[in-house]
């Protein structure tokens, strides 16, 4: 892999993200570390199958024009993978930042809302939504980044979900932004209507904006009830 390091920029549980160059070009490095409690064939199995699978998402996805890294480089076998690096921060770190303006926060929760139904529409959901994996760039453009968990599905409950968790982390990590969460729906709403009904996939049809919303308000409900 014709990748040269600069700098960590992730230690995590399941991954090591190191940013660097890739033939002259911003690139980061994945590495798939190794769960110890797991068997070590069943373990390197489930890592090399997780990313095929993300990387085949992406690749999908950028295919569609949907703002993701390009995937570069692959080597499944040795948990390796390289990106382009998308530029950036969290969305939490953005929300978090006091010196931007009441506009442009509106402005990003919009274009994410209406960049993961662009994402819907391809009838992948992402299955990690939380706020660090949304980065958003100096012009309010976010990228979606971490396809580790994401699914090609049609049922509607995975979609409604993805809404629910990034519901969960505005509510909870950012309660000084009130009404977060409808800008970012007014955002997934609006490209529904700016795109027209989502075409037939070869495995069915995906959910319909409204549906997805509506999955959202029953799945809110269940959690309200049963804690
Ligand atoms: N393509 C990318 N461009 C820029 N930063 C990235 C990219 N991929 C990962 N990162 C950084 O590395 C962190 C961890 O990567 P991620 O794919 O989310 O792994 P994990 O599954 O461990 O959460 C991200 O939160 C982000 O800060
Ligand atoms: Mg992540």
């Amino acid at each position: 892999m014709a990748f040269e390091p600069t700098e960590r920029l992730h230690l995590g549980a399941e991954a090591e993200v190191w940013a660097g160059t890739w033939m002259g070009k911003d690139a980061v490095r994945k590495l798939r570390r190794a769960r110890k409690w797991r068997h070590p064939d069943l373990d390197h199995r489930l890592g090399y199958r997780r990313m095929m699978s993300e990387s085949r998402l992406l690749i999908r996805l950028k295919r569609c024009g949907v703002r993701v890294p390009a995937v570069w480089d692959l080597d499944p076998e040795h948990g390796r993978m390289v990106l382009e690096r998308m530029p950036g921060r969290p969305l939490i770190e953005v929300l978090r930042d006091t010196s931007l303006s009441a506009p442009f926060i509106n402005t990003v929760l919009h274009n994410t809302g209406a960049l993961i139904r662009r994402l819907h529409r391809e009838a992948i959901t992402h299955g990690d939504l939380s706020s660090n994996n949304i980065l958003v760039d100096e012009n309010g453009v976010p990228a979606l980044i971490d396809f580790g968990l994401a699914v090609i599905d049609y049922e509607v409950e995975r979609f409604g979900i993805d809404l629910h968790v990034i519901d969960q982390i505005l509510g909870a990590s950012h309660p000084e932004h009130e009404g977060a969460i409808s800008t970012l729906i007014e955002g997934y709403m609006a490209e529904e209507e700016a795109l027209g009904p989502t075409p037939e996939q070869s495995g069915g049809a995906v959910p319909t904006a409204q549906d997805v919303l509506k999955r959202l308000e029953e799945v809110r409900s269940r959690v309200r009830y049963h804690g």
